[in-house]
């Protein structure tokens, strides 16, 4: 099985993306798709907006705006926080696209074909003031349920009954707030409970290995018995049933699919649209879907259970040919220091707000450790601000940087920052040692013990920590089968413990002074731990683990998802020794800088603080703020020649840049250390933003900026001209 299909659940484009989405569907789903390419699987990772549906028309009524501005405004905000904390997408489609129309219209008349559509008359709410049919959410209410008050109109958020619109009590228009009247309309119902059986079946034969989450709320739908299901609804946005010819004009005028129904089939157009655009045949979607040789898992959070174990299934097995969920790893709720996400009462972080205020790669890595840390896998889960600064101080910098920090520097002090070369044999024994543990221990790695293996240069602590290695590495693999992801990294982190620890007892700048051999080798199995760990930690913290790799190894592609390869299984060679002797490592970041109190403070006061204006501006909305060209002009920027380059002083992100514009020189600080030399960058000519305020950096005056660009991956790179020598201070437009 070497095809690994994963989808995220398709997020509204009607509100930014927030933390608790983040732990729900997506940051599992990519943590497991970057181990299975690390794994040397073939994946497809798909993702995408989900822009129909009432949430949509009712934000945009909220906003007095279109739901086409709507979309358009949130599926590329929410792509660009996606993409910057480092969501590796092989596709983000849209459901919005004509070809996801003509995909979920042909779902829709193969079932009319295939007899498993019912066309009938209901009684519906209607609000006669604004003229129009009240489905889902336009209507609020008593639940007949529980007797909650604000429950929608076809479903209670408290105790999650789903009901006939009409047993609402109490119905009030969310339009206009009156009590709508109830009128007649004809809908198509999808014959539910012609797939009973067959649900059953399907959904048994994978109990032994889904959450017990997921099974419970599946099983008691199955128990309640299914029934038929309006798949149809009196809207102006969605899939217009008048698009599909086969239908009269007067049944399908003023009618669209249920958002659900097309939702989930938005996995499928997306995935064709991936093969368009890469392969250059949409056919081959069919690789995917409808190959017995994948494995399709789809993550999801808890609200979203039975849309995907039962009403997913059921569209694609009646359609024929497509593979179905093997599993649905739904997680819990996360909460935000002890409530619930609510984006009326500013108790939300959306991404996008956490990325302005912390930009750097090790700050959005240090929120996925966090995050994966408090994954809400098996009940709610909570996160804090505090615990934000608690993973990056305590774990990964004073754990796993700081093991990296302390191997760097000693080499850089006693080896010029080389891989120490070593007794050949040392690496014999332990590739020998990874081997009698593989063919021992591979199915019960907990009883791996080093006992029977005879070792002539290993010590007690070579032995230990590469016993913890392999350990780490198998049992990690053994949680992430059985979607365990926390627990899985949880033993990654293990291997960093006890790489620090034997580190202290080794005491390398103690040995260094009677016996350099045996420091040679400490440092060359630190050396190992770092690149390894680097690897195994890439899932987790890819930018962080891609920086490290830039600096010590050819092999820099690892944290990079795209370029991990085919067949080769990188989480299993992290267990061997591969690093070569005298090659070049040289950590030269902090990578996790300690996070203050202050800081953290700051974050925790901004929660429930209304004065934020919510509210989208109307300037806002569309894709992106057009700009005249007169507001273009207001910028000056010119070609710069760099004179000198030098860092600045306690400072790891900044440089201190001597420029010529033309006749004139200036001085310019930049955050740019992270990436380049100093002495790399004498002679270019580069772009600044020419008439910029003056501002001091590290109370170094900077006169102007320069331009660069930043990869989603996280790596930068100036902007330099084509030519080389190219006379500085030209201006640029
Ligand atoms: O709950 C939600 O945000 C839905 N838009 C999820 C849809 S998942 C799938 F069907 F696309
Ligand atoms: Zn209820």
């Amino acid at each position: 099985m070497n095809k690994i299909l994963i989808t995220s659940a398709l997020p509204y484009a009607n509100g930014y993306i927030h933390l608790g989405h983040l732990a729900g569907a997506y940051l599992p789903a990519d943590i497991y798709a970057r181990y299975q390419r690390l794994s040397g699987r073939s994946v497809l990772y798909v993702c995408g907006s989900d822009e129909h549906g009432v949430a949509i028309t009712i934000s945009a009524e909220k906003e007095k705006t279109t739901p086409e501005q709507i979309i358009d405004k949130y599926h590329y905000a929410n792509l660009d926080a996606f993409q910057k904390f480092g969501m590796s997408f092989d596709i983000y489609s849209r459901t919005s696209l004509p070809e996801h129309h003509t995909l979920a219209l042909d779902f829709f008349k193969s079932a009319l074909e295939k007899n498993l559509l019912a066309e009938k008359e209901e009684e519906q709410f209607f609000d006669p003031k604004v003229n129009m049919f009240l489905p889902d959410r336009y209507v609020e209410g008593t639940c007949p349920n529980c007797g909650y008050d604000r429950a929608r109109g076809d479903q209670c958020d408290s105790c999650g009954a789903y009901y006939n619109q009409i047993d609402l009590k109490n119905p009030k228009s969310i339009i206009s707030g009156q009590t709508p009247i109830v009128k007649k309309t004809t809908h198509w119902y999808f014959k539910f409970q012609e797939f009973q059986e067959f649900l059953e079946n399907y959904i048994e034969s994978n109990s032994h290995i889904w959450k017990d989450n997921v099974l419970q709320q599946t099983r008691s739908w199955l128990k309640a018995g299914l029934a038929e299901r309006a798949i149809t609804r009196d809207l102006t946005w969605g899939v217009k049933l008048s698009e599909l010819p086969e239908l009269s004009a007067d049944k399908s005028a003023g009618k669209v699919l249920y958002v659900w129904f097309d939702a989930v089939l938005g996995y499928i157009s997306a995935t064709k649209k991936w093969a368009k655009e890469n392969l250059d045949d949409e056919s081959k979607f069919a690789d995917w879907w409808q190959n017995s040789e994948t494995e399709y898992y789809a993550f999801i959070g808890k609200d979203n259970i039975v849309f995907h174990t039962l009403i997913f299934p059921a569209l694609l097995h009646f359609k024929g040919n497509f593979i179905l969920p093997k599993n649905v790893p739904a997680n819990e709720f996360l909460n935000l220091e002890g409530q619930k996400f609510s984006k009326s009462r500013n108790w939300s972080i959306d991404v996008r707000d956490f990325l302005t205020d912390f930009p750097d790669s090790n700050y959005i890595d240090a929120l996925r450790y966090s995050l994966l840390m408090n994954l809400p896998e098996q009940r709610d889960a909570d996160f804090t601000w505090k615990d934000y600064q608690a993973k990056n101080n305590n774990e990964l910098a004073a754990i796993f940087g700081n093991f990296i920090n302390r191997t760097s520097q000693f080499l850089g002090k006693n080896f010029n920052s080389q891989v120490p070369k070593i007794d050949e044999r040392y690496i014999g024994e332990w590739n020998d040692f990874i081997k009698y543990l593989d063919d021992n221990f591979k199915s019960s790695p907990n009883l791996a013990n080093s006992d029977n293996f005879t070792f002539e240069l290993f010590n007690d602590n070579d032995k230990l920590v590469v016993l913890s290695l392999w350990q780490g590495i198998e049992k990690s693999k053994a949680f992430l089968n059985r979607f365990k992801i926390k627990e899985a990294f949880q033993e990654i982190m293990n291997i960093s413990r006890a790489a620090n620890k034997y580190f202290n007892d080794e005491a390398p700048w103690k040995t260094i002074k009677q016996n350099p051999q045996e420091t040679a080798k400490t440092l060359y199995t630190s050396t190992q731990l770092t690149s390894s760990l680097s690897v195994l930690l890439s899932p987790v913290i890819p930018h962080t683990c891609q920086i490290i790799h830039s600096f010590i190894s050819n092999n820099s592609e690892i944290g990079n998802p795209n370029k991990a390869t085919e067949n080769e299984n990188f989480w299993d060679k992290s267990k061997f020794p591969t690093l070569n002797f005298e090659q070049h490592f040289e950590i030269k970041n902090i990578l996790f800088p300690f996070i203050e109190d202050k800081t953290i403070e700051l974050q925790v006061a901004k929660l429930g603080n209304l004065q934020k204006n919510n509210e989208p501006k109307q300037e806002e909305i569309g894709v992106i703020d057009l700009i005249s060209i007169d507001d273009f002009r207001k910028v000056q920027m010119k070609t710069a020649k760099i004179l000198e380059a030098e860092k600045v002083p306690k400072s790891d992100k900044l440089l201190k840049l001597q420029i010529e514009i033309g006749t004139e020189k200036r001085q310019i600080v930049s955050g740019i250390a992270k990436y380049y030399a100093p002495e790399s960058l004498v002679g270019k000519t580069i772009a600044v933003v020419y008439n910029l305020k003056p501002a001091k950096l590290f109370g170094i005056e900077s006169q102007g900026m320069i331009l660069a660009a930043k990869s989603a991956d996280g790596n930068l790179s100036i902007l330099t001209t084509d030519q080389t020598n190219f006379e500085s201070g030209a201006e640029i437009s």
